[in-house]
Protein backbone atom coordinates (compact mmCIF):
# COMPACT_ATOMS: atom_id res chain seq x y z
CA UNK A 1 0.00 0.00 0.00
CA UNK A 2 1.59 3.54 -0.99
CA UNK A 3 0.47 6.95 0.28
CA UNK A 4 2.30 9.53 -1.80
CA UNK A 5 5.37 7.67 -2.52
CA UNK A 6 5.67 5.92 1.11
CA UNK A 7 5.33 2.09 1.46
CA UNK A 8 2.97 1.74 4.33
CA UNK A 9 2.69 -0.95 6.80
CA UNK A 10 -0.50 -3.34 6.36
CA UNK A 11 -2.63 -2.59 8.87
CA UNK A 12 -2.97 -6.21 11.05
CA UNK A 13 -5.02 -5.25 14.42
CA UNK A 14 -4.80 -8.47 16.15
CA UNK A 15 -1.02 -10.02 16.42
CA UNK A 16 -0.48 -13.39 18.54
CA UNK A 17 3.29 -13.99 19.89
CA UNK A 18 3.01 -17.04 21.66
CA UNK A 19 6.86 -16.73 22.49
CA UNK A 20 5.79 -13.84 24.79
CA UNK A 21 3.12 -15.18 25.45
CA UNK A 22 0.77 -12.03 24.63
CA UNK A 23 -1.95 -11.11 21.96
CA UNK A 24 -1.03 -7.57 20.80
CA UNK A 25 -3.57 -5.41 19.24
CA UNK A 26 -4.80 -2.00 17.74
CA UNK A 27 -6.29 -0.08 20.87
CA UNK A 28 -9.11 0.81 18.37
CA UNK A 29 -11.07 3.40 20.73
CA UNK A 30 -7.72 5.57 20.53
CA UNK A 31 -8.03 6.20 16.98
CA UNK A 32 -7.53 8.23 14.59
CA UNK A 33 -5.93 10.39 17.17
CA UNK A 34 -3.35 7.92 18.78
CA UNK A 35 -2.17 4.54 16.50
CA UNK A 36 -1.28 2.28 20.07
CA UNK A 37 -0.59 -0.77 20.07
CA UNK A 38 -1.48 -2.92 23.38
CA UNK A 39 -0.75 -6.25 24.83
CA UNK A 40 -3.21 -8.62 26.54
CA UNK A 41 -1.48 -11.68 28.46
CA UNK A 42 -4.65 -12.65 30.35
CA UNK A 43 -7.92 -13.70 29.61
CA UNK A 44 -9.21 -11.27 31.63
CA UNK A 45 -7.54 -8.66 29.66
CA UNK A 46 -8.34 -9.24 26.41
CA UNK A 47 -12.12 -9.67 26.70
CA UNK A 48 -12.09 -6.33 28.43
CA UNK A 49 -10.25 -5.39 25.25
CA UNK A 50 -13.65 -6.50 23.10
CA UNK A 51 -16.14 -5.47 25.43
CA UNK A 52 -14.68 -1.69 24.75
CA UNK A 53 -14.10 -2.63 21.56
CA UNK A 54 -10.62 -2.25 21.30
CA UNK A 55 -10.87 -5.17 19.49
CA UNK A 56 -13.54 -4.72 17.24
CA UNK A 57 -15.06 -6.43 14.04
CA UNK A 58 -16.30 -9.65 13.55
CA UNK A 59 -13.58 -11.06 11.63
CA UNK A 60 -11.03 -9.80 14.24
CA UNK A 61 -12.98 -11.23 17.14
CA UNK A 62 -12.48 -14.41 15.15
CA UNK A 63 -9.11 -14.15 15.34
CA UNK A 64 -8.98 -12.55 18.83
CA UNK A 65 -11.01 -15.68 19.98
CA UNK A 66 -8.79 -18.33 18.57
CA UNK A 67 -5.53 -16.20 19.71
CA UNK A 68 -7.71 -16.27 23.51
CA UNK A 69 -7.90 -20.13 23.06
CA UNK A 70 -4.27 -20.34 22.21
CA UNK A 71 -3.06 -18.35 25.40
CA UNK A 72 -5.02 -19.55 27.80
CA UNK A 73 -3.40 -23.13 26.49
CA UNK A 74 -0.07 -21.45 26.92
CA UNK A 75 -0.78 -19.77 30.15
CA UNK A 76 -2.93 -22.24 32.29
CA UNK A 77 -0.20 -24.14 34.81
CA UNK A 78 -2.17 -27.72 34.94
CA UNK A 79 -0.40 -30.57 34.42
CA UNK A 80 -3.47 -33.43 34.56
CA UNK A 81 -4.74 -32.72 30.79
CA UNK A 82 -8.44 -33.22 32.01
CA UNK A 83 -8.02 -30.30 34.97
CA UNK A 84 -6.09 -28.45 31.51
CA UNK A 85 -8.99 -28.87 29.35
CA UNK A 86 -11.20 -27.40 31.74
CA UNK A 87 -9.48 -24.44 32.90
CA UNK A 88 -8.93 -23.41 29.20
CA UNK A 89 -12.75 -24.26 28.72
CA UNK A 90 -13.74 -21.99 31.60
CA UNK A 91 -11.40 -19.28 29.91
CA UNK A 92 -13.62 -19.73 26.47
CA UNK A 93 -16.49 -19.06 28.30
CA UNK A 94 -15.13 -15.94 29.61
CA UNK A 95 -14.38 -15.00 26.10
CA UNK A 96 -18.17 -16.26 24.56
CA UNK A 97 -19.53 -13.78 27.18
CA UNK A 98 -18.20 -10.28 25.87
CA UNK A 99 -20.29 -9.89 22.64
CA UNK A 100 -22.95 -11.96 21.48
CA UNK A 101 -23.74 -10.84 17.90
CA UNK A 102 -20.66 -11.88 15.73
CA UNK A 103 -20.55 -15.22 15.21
CA UNK A 104 -16.75 -15.19 14.28
CA UNK A 105 -15.51 -14.78 17.89
CA UNK A 106 -17.58 -18.20 18.51
CA UNK A 107 -16.09 -19.69 15.54
CA UNK A 108 -12.74 -18.96 16.25
CA UNK A 109 -12.81 -19.81 20.02
CA UNK A 110 -14.70 -23.14 18.89
CA UNK A 111 -12.10 -23.98 16.11
CA UNK A 112 -9.42 -24.01 18.56
CA UNK A 113 -11.37 -25.43 21.30
CA UNK A 114 -12.10 -28.79 19.22
CA UNK A 115 -7.92 -29.12 19.13
CA UNK A 116 -7.62 -28.63 22.58
CA UNK A 117 -10.31 -31.17 23.11
CA UNK A 118 -8.49 -33.82 20.91
CA UNK A 119 -5.62 -33.59 22.00
CA UNK A 120 -3.46 -36.31 23.69
CA UNK A 121 -1.33 -34.67 26.14
CA UNK A 122 -1.15 -30.81 27.71
CA UNK A 123 2.25 -30.18 25.49
CA UNK A 124 0.07 -31.81 22.58
CA UNK A 125 -2.59 -29.10 23.34
CA UNK A 126 -0.59 -26.16 23.07
CA UNK A 127 1.26 -26.77 20.14
CA UNK A 128 -1.53 -27.41 18.44
CA UNK A 129 -3.89 -25.12 19.77
CA UNK A 130 -1.10 -22.56 18.95
CA UNK A 131 -0.69 -23.84 15.16
CA UNK A 132 -4.78 -23.81 14.80
CA UNK A 133 -5.39 -19.90 15.88
CA UNK A 134 -2.50 -19.36 13.74
CA UNK A 135 -3.94 -20.88 11.14
CA UNK A 136 -7.49 -19.12 11.91
CA UNK A 137 -5.42 -15.54 11.30
CA UNK A 138 -3.66 -16.53 8.32
CA UNK A 139 -6.75 -17.89 6.44
CA UNK A 140 -8.82 -14.45 7.48
CA UNK A 141 -6.12 -12.70 5.98
CA UNK A 142 -6.07 -14.75 2.41
CA UNK A 143 -10.09 -14.56 2.77
CA UNK A 144 -9.94 -10.54 2.62
CA UNK A 145 -7.87 -10.42 -0.14
CA UNK A 146 -9.95 -12.83 -1.61
CA UNK A 147 -13.25 -10.87 -1.23
CA UNK A 148 -11.39 -7.94 -2.62
CA UNK A 149 -10.72 -9.75 -6.06
CA UNK A 150 -14.69 -11.54 -6.21
CA UNK A 151 -16.02 -8.03 -5.50
CA UNK A 152 -14.09 -6.35 -8.30
CA UNK A 153 -17.21 -7.90 -10.76
CA UNK A 154 -19.71 -5.56 -8.95
CA UNK A 155 -17.67 -2.75 -8.72
CA UNK A 156 -17.68 -0.50 -12.02
CA UNK A 157 -14.65 2.56 -13.24
CA UNK A 158 -15.65 5.47 -11.15
CA UNK A 159 -18.10 4.02 -9.00
CA UNK A 160 -19.23 6.20 -5.70
CA UNK A 161 -19.74 3.69 -2.82
CA UNK A 162 -21.41 3.97 0.41
CA UNK A 163 -19.87 2.34 3.50
CA UNK A 164 -21.49 2.22 7.18
CA UNK A 165 -19.15 1.37 10.22
CA UNK A 166 -15.96 -0.24 10.00
CA UNK A 167 -15.66 -3.33 7.79
CA UNK A 168 -11.78 -2.55 6.96
CA UNK A 169 -8.42 -3.68 7.96
CA UNK A 170 -9.27 -2.86 11.39
CA UNK A 171 -11.98 -4.88 11.93
CA UNK A 172 -9.94 -8.04 10.44
CA UNK A 173 -6.82 -9.97 9.91
CA UNK A 174 -6.05 -7.03 7.39
CA UNK A 175 -7.21 -5.59 4.25
CA UNK A 176 -10.87 -5.88 5.24
CA UNK A 177 -14.31 -7.25 3.79
CA UNK A 178 -16.29 -4.28 2.33
CA UNK A 179 -12.82 -2.00 2.42
CA UNK A 180 -11.33 -5.07 0.91
CA UNK A 181 -13.56 -4.52 -2.02
CA UNK A 182 -12.75 -1.06 -1.86
CA UNK A 183 -8.90 -1.33 -1.84
CA UNK A 184 -9.05 -4.09 -4.72
CA UNK A 185 -10.73 -1.95 -6.82
CA UNK A 186 -9.01 1.06 -6.07
CA UNK A 187 -5.44 -0.81 -6.53
CA UNK A 188 -7.15 -2.35 -10.15
CA UNK A 189 -7.15 1.76 -11.07
CA UNK A 190 -11.05 1.54 -10.78
CA UNK A 191 -11.20 5.64 -9.59
CA UNK A 192 -13.92 4.75 -6.97
CA UNK A 193 -14.88 7.28 -4.46
CA UNK A 194 -16.08 6.26 -0.53
CA UNK A 195 -18.61 7.94 1.40
CA UNK A 196 -18.11 6.86 4.71
CA UNK A 197 -21.50 7.09 7.24
CA UNK A 198 -19.85 8.34 10.68
CA UNK A 199 -21.91 5.70 12.43
CA UNK A 200 -23.60 6.87 15.78
CA UNK A 201 -23.25 6.28 18.41
CA UNK A 202 -19.47 4.82 18.60
CA UNK A 203 -18.29 6.47 15.40
CA UNK A 204 -16.35 3.46 14.00
CA UNK A 205 -17.13 5.33 10.20
CA UNK A 206 -15.62 8.42 11.15
CA UNK A 207 -13.13 7.80 13.55
CA UNK A 208 -11.60 4.64 12.00
CA UNK A 209 -12.95 4.06 8.13
CA UNK A 210 -12.52 7.77 7.25
CA UNK A 211 -8.80 7.29 9.26
CA UNK A 212 -7.75 3.68 7.31
CA UNK A 213 -8.80 5.14 3.57
CA UNK A 214 -7.29 8.55 4.08
CA UNK A 215 -4.25 6.37 4.96
CA UNK A 216 -4.34 4.97 1.70
CA UNK A 217 -5.03 7.17 -0.76
CA UNK A 218 -8.37 6.70 -1.19
CA UNK A 219 -11.02 9.30 -1.57
CA UNK A 220 -13.54 8.67 1.12
CA UNK A 221 -16.14 12.09 2.11
CA UNK A 222 -17.36 11.50 5.54
CA UNK A 223 -21.40 11.90 6.19
CA UNK A 224 -23.30 11.78 9.26
CA UNK A 225 -25.89 8.80 9.06
CA UNK A 226 -29.00 10.77 8.15
CA UNK A 227 -27.22 12.50 5.09
CA UNK A 228 -27.03 9.15 2.90
CA UNK A 229 -31.08 9.34 1.98
CA UNK A 230 -30.28 12.57 0.24
CA UNK A 231 -27.52 11.25 -1.35
CA UNK A 232 -28.77 8.28 -2.79
CA UNK A 233 -31.73 10.58 -3.94
CA UNK A 234 -29.57 13.00 -5.83
CA UNK A 235 -28.11 10.29 -7.94
CA UNK A 236 -24.63 10.35 -6.22
CA UNK A 237 -24.75 6.66 -4.72
CA UNK A 238 -23.82 4.36 -7.05
CA UNK A 239 -23.68 1.16 -4.59
CA UNK A 240 -23.44 0.22 -0.47
CA UNK A 241 -20.91 -2.00 0.21
CA UNK A 242 -20.86 -2.90 4.10
CA UNK A 243 -19.77 -6.08 6.46
CA UNK A 244 -21.63 -8.30 8.52
CA UNK A 245 -21.71 -9.76 11.99
CA UNK A 246 -23.61 -12.66 11.35
CA UNK A 247 -25.19 -14.12 8.17
CA UNK A 248 -28.51 -15.70 8.77
CA UNK A 249 -30.74 -17.93 6.36
CA UNK A 250 -33.14 -14.64 6.08
CA UNK A 251 -30.89 -11.65 7.16
CA UNK A 252 -27.83 -9.98 7.62
CA UNK A 253 -27.08 -8.74 11.11
CA UNK A 254 -24.41 -5.63 10.66
CA UNK A 255 -24.04 -2.26 12.70
CA UNK A 256 -26.50 -0.33 13.99
CA UNK A 257 -27.84 2.24 10.92
CA UNK A 258 -27.67 -0.98 8.47
CA UNK A 259 -30.99 -1.93 7.63
CA UNK A 260 -32.03 1.89 7.24
CA UNK A 261 -29.33 1.92 4.54
CA UNK A 262 -30.28 -0.73 2.78
CA UNK A 263 -34.19 0.35 3.00
CA UNK A 264 -33.03 3.72 1.21
CA UNK A 265 -30.77 1.59 -1.77
CA UNK A 266 -33.82 -0.88 -2.48
CA UNK A 267 -36.08 2.70 -2.33
CA UNK A 268 -33.66 4.45 -5.11
CA UNK A 269 -32.94 0.97 -6.74
CA UNK A 270 -29.29 1.15 -5.52
CA UNK A 271 -27.60 -2.36 -5.43
CA UNK A 272 -26.84 -3.28 -1.70
CA UNK A 273 -23.88 -5.66 -0.99
CA UNK A 274 -22.97 -7.30 1.83
CA UNK A 275 -19.13 -8.25 2.12
CA UNK A 276 -18.10 -11.30 4.32
CA UNK A 277 -16.46 -14.21 5.05
CA UNK A 278 -17.96 -17.75 5.59
CA UNK A 279 -16.83 -17.77 8.82
CA UNK A 280 -19.66 -14.61 9.01
CA UNK A 281 -22.30 -17.39 7.73
CA UNK A 282 -24.84 -19.18 10.57
CA UNK A 283 -27.16 -19.90 7.55
CA UNK A 284 -29.05 -22.62 9.67
CA UNK A 285 -30.44 -19.91 12.03
CA UNK A 286 -33.26 -17.34 11.73
CA UNK A 287 -33.16 -14.25 12.24
CA UNK A 288 -35.35 -14.46 15.18
CA UNK A 289 -32.72 -16.74 16.88
CA UNK A 290 -29.58 -13.77 17.38
CA UNK A 291 -29.41 -11.90 20.02
CA UNK A 292 -28.69 -8.35 19.76
CA UNK A 293 -26.12 -6.85 21.67
CA UNK A 294 -27.05 -3.69 23.72
CA UNK A 295 -24.67 -1.26 25.17
CA UNK A 296 -24.61 1.20 27.83
CA UNK A 297 -26.94 4.55 27.67
CA UNK A 298 -24.01 6.43 28.21
CA UNK A 299 -22.64 5.71 24.49
CA UNK A 300 -25.92 7.56 23.63
CA UNK A 301 -26.04 10.17 25.89
CA UNK A 302 -21.96 11.27 25.53
CA UNK A 303 -19.92 11.45 22.31
CA UNK A 304 -16.28 11.24 24.36
CA UNK A 305 -16.50 11.75 27.52
CA UNK A 306 -18.92 15.06 26.65
CA UNK A 307 -22.18 14.97 28.03
CA UNK A 308 -24.38 15.67 24.96
CA UNK A 309 -28.10 14.63 26.36
CA UNK A 310 -30.16 15.36 30.25
CA UNK A 311 -27.85 12.98 32.41
CA UNK A 312 -30.24 10.15 33.07
CA UNK A 313 -32.47 10.45 29.58
CA UNK A 314 -34.09 6.69 29.17
CA UNK A 315 -31.97 5.54 26.07
CA UNK A 316 -32.18 2.45 23.70
CA UNK A 317 -28.67 1.23 22.27
CA UNK A 318 -28.68 -1.64 20.16
CA UNK A 319 -25.24 -2.36 18.49
CA UNK A 320 -26.80 -4.33 15.52
CA UNK A 321 -29.64 -4.32 13.51
CA UNK A 322 -30.76 -7.16 11.12
CA UNK A 323 -31.79 -6.36 7.47
CA UNK A 324 -34.08 -8.93 5.54
CA UNK A 325 -32.49 -11.22 2.86
CA UNK A 326 -34.91 -9.61 -0.07
CA UNK A 327 -33.33 -6.03 0.54
CA UNK A 328 -29.61 -7.82 -0.28
CA UNK A 329 -28.44 -7.56 -3.62
CA UNK A 330 -25.50 -10.40 -3.05
CA UNK A 331 -23.26 -11.43 -0.42
CA UNK A 332 -19.34 -11.02 -1.86
CA UNK A 333 -17.67 -14.49 -0.10
CA UNK A 334 -13.74 -15.30 -0.80
CA UNK A 335 -15.83 -18.30 -2.64
CA UNK A 336 -17.80 -15.60 -5.05
CA UNK A 337 -20.97 -13.50 -5.06
CA UNK A 338 -23.74 -15.21 -3.13
CA UNK A 339 -27.71 -15.15 -2.75
CA UNK A 340 -29.55 -16.64 -0.22
CA UNK A 341 -32.09 -18.29 -0.15
CA UNK A 342 -31.54 -19.01 -3.91
CA UNK A 343 -27.82 -20.73 -2.76
CA UNK A 344 -28.13 -22.04 0.42
CA UNK A 345 -27.21 -25.95 -0.59
CA UNK A 346 -24.31 -24.18 -2.64
CA UNK A 347 -22.95 -22.17 0.78
CA UNK A 348 -23.60 -25.74 2.57
CA UNK A 349 -21.54 -27.45 -0.01
CA UNK A 350 -18.36 -25.26 -0.43
CA UNK A 351 -18.69 -25.86 3.62
CA UNK A 352 -18.83 -29.58 3.92
CA UNK A 353 -15.75 -29.83 1.00
CA UNK A 354 -14.14 -27.15 2.88
CA UNK A 355 -14.12 -29.05 6.23
CA UNK A 356 -15.43 -27.20 8.23
CA UNK A 357 -18.97 -29.00 8.90
CA UNK A 358 -19.95 -28.11 12.41
CA UNK A 359 -18.50 -24.64 12.40
CA UNK A 360 -20.09 -21.57 11.04
CA UNK A 361 -18.73 -21.81 7.91
O1 LIG B 1 -19.46 -2.98 17.19
P1 LIG B 1 -18.42 -3.26 16.15
O2 LIG B 1 -17.56 -2.07 15.85
O3 LIG B 1 -17.62 -4.50 16.44
O4 LIG B 1 -19.28 -3.57 14.83
C1 LIG B 1 -18.61 -3.91 13.66
C2 LIG B 1 -19.50 -4.05 12.50
O5 LIG B 1 -20.71 -3.98 12.61
C3 LIG B 1 -18.86 -4.41 11.19
O6 LIG B 1 -19.58 -3.86 10.12
C4 LIG B 1 -18.85 -5.94 11.04
O7 LIG B 1 -18.28 -6.54 12.17
C5 LIG B 1 -18.12 -6.38 9.83
S1 LIG B 1 -16.38 -6.18 10.00
C6 LIG B 1 -15.63 -6.82 8.63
Amino acid sequence: MRLCGVAMQPLRPVLFHPDVPEIAFIEQTLLPGTLETRSARTIQELADAIRRLGIRGAPALGCAGACGIALSALITRESDLTKFISAVRHDADLLRSTRPTAVNLFYGIDRVMAVVESAGSVKDAQVRAVREAEAVVDSDRQTCHAIGNHGLQIVPHGARILTHCNAGALACGEWGTALGVVRSAHEAGRDIRVYACETRPLLQGARLTSWELERDGIDVTLITDSMAAVLMRKGEIDLVIVGADRVVSDAVFNKIGTYMHAVCAHAHQIPFYIAAPFSTFDEDAKEEMVPIEERAGDEIRMIQNCSIAPRDIKVWNPAFDATPMNLVTGIITEHGIFRLPRDIDLIKEKKKSSGREGFPA
